[in-house]
């Protein structure tokens, strides 16, 4: 059985994880109308693994005898200036996330909740991957001109990891 203390926080990260997909969203739409159809790609595909992190905080509380509660998303913003503003939001924004993360585990340990602790493991592990993704294309990023940018687009589809629910490009 869940405690409280640890459903909430694991019901605060179902909504944390919904804005990630619906910001990503947001973002591969604005890419998307803006000729960059490599980075809406990337962006898309991130989106859907985003709504798979909320459904596996989902799943967990309701298998742990919690109860998941969908929330309200907060609407993401729709422009951005630059390709580059546009990583640094999303390397901020995983940063942000990892933090949350690591707020859940801090607590799991205090409650001694080794299940929970465990769960979260896999999250841990898929932030460090997160940043690092979103670091190394904000790096490129800042390699390339106005000039190189169809390249650029063109080398991030192919970053992307494969998702079945991410139209094919
Ligand atoms: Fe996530
Ligand atoms: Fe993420």
């Amino acid at each position: 059985m869940l405690k409280k203390t640890v459903e909430d926080l694991c019901n605060r990260q179902i909504e944390r994880e919904g804005y990630s997909s619906n910001l990503y969203l947001a973002m591969a739409s604005w890419a998307e109308t803006s000729g960059l159809s490599g980075v809406a790609a990337w962006l898309y595909s991130q989106a859907d693994e985003e709504r798979i992190h909320m459904l596996k905080f989902i799943r967990y509380i309701n298998e742990r005898g919690g109860k998941a509660v969908i929330p309200v998303i907060k609407k993401p913003g729709e422009e951005y200036k630059s390709v580059e503003e546009l990583f640094r939001e999303v390397l901020k924004h995983e940063e942000f996330i990892t933090g949350s993360i690591n707020e859940i585990v801090a607590l799991t340990l205090e409650e001694k909740d080794f299940n929970t602790q465990n769960f979260l493991q896999w999250f841990v592990m898929e932030q460090v991957e997160e940043e690092a993704s979103a670091k190394l294309i904000l790096d490129k990023v800042k390699l390339v001109g106005k000039t190189n940018m169809y390249e650029f687009d063109r080398d991030i589809s192919g970053l992307r990891r494969v998702s079945p629910a991410t139209p094919a490009t």
